[in-house]
């Protein structure tokens, strides 16, 4: 296939004030866990437990971006990308209790200034799920000093930053750090508890009102946001119980998160479809003073669609529901390719929820790409993947959705959490053994949309 085979419509009815991108997180990409004073996450630690990450894979070398930033600056040149989102670790920069690493700091200092003088915004995630194993040894999110450690590593950033990012993602996919990380076990630190989840939805949020707030006193250059991954819910069938159960996955995957970030309470069918004394425990402390502060941006991350229908046992992770497994076409870990889905999101957040502006900070799909014996790599499910979503995005926002920004998921394939190296999101194939990389022709295809939505207008950082 070649470049030219891929323009057709999607490249012209793409909008041309788009700003484009494409992101990363810290665990997935730099390696030197060990280097320069870092000390180690929870992922460190979680991938080490048996059987939690595919092959018992690791961070520690990943990427290894710590070393080749100028190879991965060179590749968004390439791509013309005109946003680049990239995570802190956070014991890269605290690695113990009350310690400050500048060496830490100068890393992520000389990204964002290569990034600047190349012309590429910096968008900096302040929590993409690496929390210091010395915070963890303390409860980790469940501690009751979570937030308040959480601020001193935003306060931290930002004054070591020294002004050379001025947009923020305070927390990647709350839903995950509380869910995944201490419900479903499939993330760190692989709690299974149902109340654990709930507290730690609450903390995510108060972690969240309190960087919101160290940024907006840190002066008016900032720009703030937070990453929400929505799903796109149906009922199996028409019945009353299969509505009844796609309503309850709305609730804790969407709605738990939207209503108390964009309307300042908690949903009012949370306690009933938790109980109402585990609710009571688990929220009924939880002070919502804040939460709701406006945002510059709100980020979607879109993935997900789900068929739901219901079940009497209650060993599901929402008691009564049941998420069907995705019919095809799917990504190779089984996740619904639906770009319709996609554009639902977007049109319910905007008619529903928020007249906010709307960045997608991610959306991307999983597959087990691989080099063939003519040393090519060839990803036309990528390529066919990101042609329909833009097509989607392209459609709602000729519908007037604002969104002001699309952050493709990823840059180059990468550590992929508990599925470690095996699933590729990557633009960007990457020869884990040398640390190579070369443009899939997803790659070539981005960068030939890029091309065309912005030819004639000056490339420069987005202001505030
Ligand atoms: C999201 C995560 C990101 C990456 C993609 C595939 O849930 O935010 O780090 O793993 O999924």
């Amino acid at each position: 296939m070649t470049d030219d085979d891929l323009t057709g419509d999607t490249t012209r009815r793409l909008p041309t004030g788009m700003r484009w991108g494409t992101a990363t997180s810290a665990y997935q990409v730099e390696g030197a866990a060990g280097t320069d004073g870092r000390t180690p996450s929870i992922w460190d630690d979680f991938c080490r437990e048996p059987g939690a990450v595919l092959h018992g894979d690791t961070g520690d070398v990943a990427c290894d971006l710590y070393h080749r930033w100028d190879q991965a600056l060179s590749d968004l040149r390439w791509l013309g990308v005109s946003l680049y989102r990239f995570s802190i670790s956070w014991s890269r920069v605290v690695p113990r209790d009350g310690e400050v690493n500048r060496a830490g700091l100068a890393y992520y200092r000389r990204v964002a200034q290569s990034l600047r003088e190349a012309g590429i915004t910096p968008v900096v995630t302040l929590y993409h799920w690496d929390l210091p194993r010395w915070l963890q040894a303390r409860g980790g999110w469940l501690s009751p000093e979570v937030v308040d450690q959480f601020e001193f590593f935003v306060r931290s950033v930002v004054a070591g930053m020294d002004g050379l990012v001025d947009h923020w993602i305070t927390v990647n996919e709350p839903y995950c750090v509380a869910f995944h990380g201490h419900l479903s076990g499939a993330h760190a630190p692989g709690l299974r508890d149902r109340g654990a989840a709930l507290r730690v939805t609450g903390q995510v949020l108060a972690a969240h009102t309190r960087a919101v707030e160290v940024l907006r006193a840190a002066g008016p250059a900032h720009r703030v946001g937070i990453a929400v991954n929505l799903v796109d819910v149906h009922a199996a069938t028409g019945s009353a119980a299969d509505a009844r159960a796609a309503d309850l996955i709305d609730l804790v995957e969407n709605r738990l998160f939207l209503s108390p970030l964009l309307r300042g309470v908690f949903p009012e069918d949370g306690p009933e479809a938790f109980g109402a004394s585990l609710w009571a425990d688990a929220i009924g402390p939880v002070d919502l003073t804040g939460v709701d502060a406006p945002l510059d941006f709100f980020g979607v991350n879109y993935y997900e669609q789900h068929v739901v229908t219901a079940v009497a046992a209650a060993d599901e992770l929402v008691p009564g529901a049941r998420k069907l497994p995705a019919e095809p076409p799917t990504s190779a870990n089984g996740v619904a390719v639906r770009p319709e889905g996609f554009a639902a999101v977007l049109r319910r957040l905007h008619r529903d929820w928020t007249s906010t502006p709307l960045w997608v900070c991610e959306n991307g799909i999983g597959l087990h790409d691989y080099v063939g014996p003519d040393g090519m790599c060839r990803d036309p499910e990528r390529v066919a993947y990101f042609d329909a979503h833009l097509a989607a995005l392209a459609q709602v926002v000729d519908e007037g959705v604002p969104v002001e920004a699309y952050l493709a998921w990823t840059l180059q394939d990468s550590f992929e959490w508990n599925h470690g190296y095996q699933l590729r999101y990557g633009l960007f194939y990457t020869d884990f053994p040398t640390g190579r990389t070369f443009p899939k022709p997803s790659a070539h295809r981005y960068r030939r949309l890029i091309a065309s939505t912005t030819a004639g207008r000056p490339h420069r950082q987005v202001g505030p």
